[in-house]
C-alpha cells in the first residue's frame, strides 16, 4: 500500500508539473496576440528608441543665447515625439571651445556652440572670413555667411573632418573693449593684459591692436579680473551685461574689433544616426531660434546699455580709423590661409554691399 501511495505521488507531480509547463507556453504565445475587442485592436507601438544629445556652451543662462537655446532644446524634444533628448549644459561646465569641438571631431552625440573661431582650427579659412573690422552690420556677414565661397568651407569641414555646421549666424553682439581704464587709440592698450577666447585670431588682432592678449576660457575672466591675472576682456554688451563684469570693470570702449558669433556644430557620424525626420526638426528648430536670438539681441542691446551705464559702466568712442589700421596686419599672419583669400571676401564684401 505504502509503495502504490508513493507511486501515486510521483505521478501527480509529473502530471502537475507537466501542466505547468503547458501553461507557460501556452501564455508566452498568447500573450502578444491582440484582443479582439475594437478598441484594442492596434498592434502596440515598438518602444522609441531614445537618442540622448549632449548640447554645450558657455553662455551663461541669462545671455540671450542661453535663453534661445533652451527654447531650441525644448521644442526639439517636444516635436520628436520622445526620440530626441537634447540636454543643454551653460557656462561651460562640460567641454566648451577646443575640447568641446573635439568631441564633434570625435563623432560623441554632441551638438556644441562655440566661436566660428573654433571651426578656424580645423579649417583656418573661417578665421579670413569673421576677421577684424570686416562687417559693419549683422546683415553684411550674414550675408557673407550664405556666400560660395562660406559654404565650400562648410563643405570642406564636414568632409574632412566630420563636423557639420548647422549654423554661422548666432550673433551675440560686437565685441569692444571692458577695462579698468577708457581706451580711445591702440597706444591705450599698451601694457593691458586682455582676455581673449583660446583662438589665433583673436591673439593676433589684440596684438596688433596694441595688447598683450592672455588666452583663457570665459568663464575663468570673472576671477581673473579680481585677482588682477588679467586688465580687461572684449565682448559684447550681452556679454559684459549677461557676466556681470561691470562688477569688475567699469569702461566699455566700443572698438568694434570683432563680431561675436557662434557656430552650431554636430558631429556626421552622429547626424547620419537621425532619421529624416530628426534632422529636419535639428535644422528648422535651430533656424527658428537664430532668428529670435537675433531679434532679441538686438531689442535687448540698447536696454542693456542703458542698465550697464546705471550700474556706473561709462560708453567710450574711439579712433576707428586708427585701430582698422592697427588690426590690417592681422590678415597677413596665417600662413595656413588660402592664398588670396583675403582678396576673395573683399570682392564678395564688395558685391553684398552694393546689393544691400
Ligand atoms: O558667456 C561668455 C560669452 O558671452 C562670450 O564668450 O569666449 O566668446 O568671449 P567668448
Amino acid at each position: 500500500m505504502k509503495k502504490f501511495l508513493s507511486i501515486l505521488m510521483v505521478l501527480v507531480m509529473i502530471l502537475s508539473l507537466a501542466g505547468c509547463g503547458a501553461k507557460a507556453t501556452t501564455e508566452t504565445e498568447t500573450t502578444e496576440v491582440p484582443a479582439t475587442d475594437e478598441t484594442t485592436t492596434e498592434t502596440p507601438a515598438a518602444p522609441v528608441e531614445k537618442k540622448v544629445i549632449t548640447v554645450s556652451t558657455k553662455f551663461v543662462d541669462n545671455e540671450q543665447t542661453a535663453i534661445s537655446l533652451v527654447k531650441v532644446v525644448d521644442a526639439i524634444n517636444e516635436r520628436s515625439g520622445g526620440s530626441l533628448e537634447l540636454q543643454l549644459f551653460t557656462n561651460g561646465v562640460l567641454p566648451i571651445g577646443k575640447d568641446g569641438m573635439e568631441q564633434i571631431v570625435q563623432g560623441s552625440d554632441w551638438i556644441m556652440v562655440e566661436g566660428i573661431n573654433f571651426l578656424g582650427d580645423y579649417v583656418p579659412d573661417y578665421n579670413a572670413v569673421t576677421g577684424p573690422f570686416l562687417y559693419k552690420s549683422f546683415d553684411e556677414f550674414f550675408a557673407m555667411m550664405d556666400t560660395p565661397l562660406v559654404q565650400g568651407l562648410n563643405q570642406k569641414i564636414e568632409e574632412e573632418y566630420g563636423i557639420k555646421v548647422l549654423s554661422l549666424d548666432w550673433v551675440f553682439g560686437f565685441r569692444s573693449m571692458m577695462t579698468k581704464k577708457p581706451i580711445t587709440k591702440p597706444e591705450d592698450m599698451r601694457g593691458l593684459n586682455i582676455r581673449v577666447p583660446t583662438s589665433q585670431l583673436y591673439t593676433f588682432t589684440i596684438e596688433a591692436m596694441g595688447g598683450n592678449p592672455v588666452a583663457m576660457p570665459y568663464p575663468d575672466t570673472y576671477a581673473a579680473l579680481q585677482q588682477g591675472v588679467i586688465d580687461g576682456i572684449e565682448g559684447s554688451i550681452m556679454t559684459y551685461y549677461g557676466t556681470q563684469q561691470y562688477e569688475n570693470v567699469k569702461e566699455y570702449s566700443i572698438t568694434n574689433h570683432l563680431l561675436g558669433v557662434s557656430a552650431i556644430s554636430i558631429s556626421t557620424k552622429l547626424w547620419d544616426k537621425l532619421t529624416e525626420e530628426e534632422q529636419t526638426i535639428l535644422v528648422e528648430e535651430f533656424e527658428k531660434g537664430m532668428e529670435e536670438n537675433l531679434a532679441e539681441t538686438i531689442k535687448a542691446e540698447e536696454e542693456m546699455a542703458e542698465l550697464l551705464k546705471a550700474e556706473g559702466v561709462t560708453f567710450h568712442e574711439v579712433d576707428s580709423d586708427a585701430f582698422l589700421q592697427a588690426a590690417a596686419p592681422v590678415f597677413t599672419k596665417f600662413d595656413n590661409w588660402t592664398p588670396g583669400i583675403y582678396d576673395q571676401i573683399l570682392v564678395e564684401l564688395d558685391k553684398i554691399k552694393a546689393n544691400q
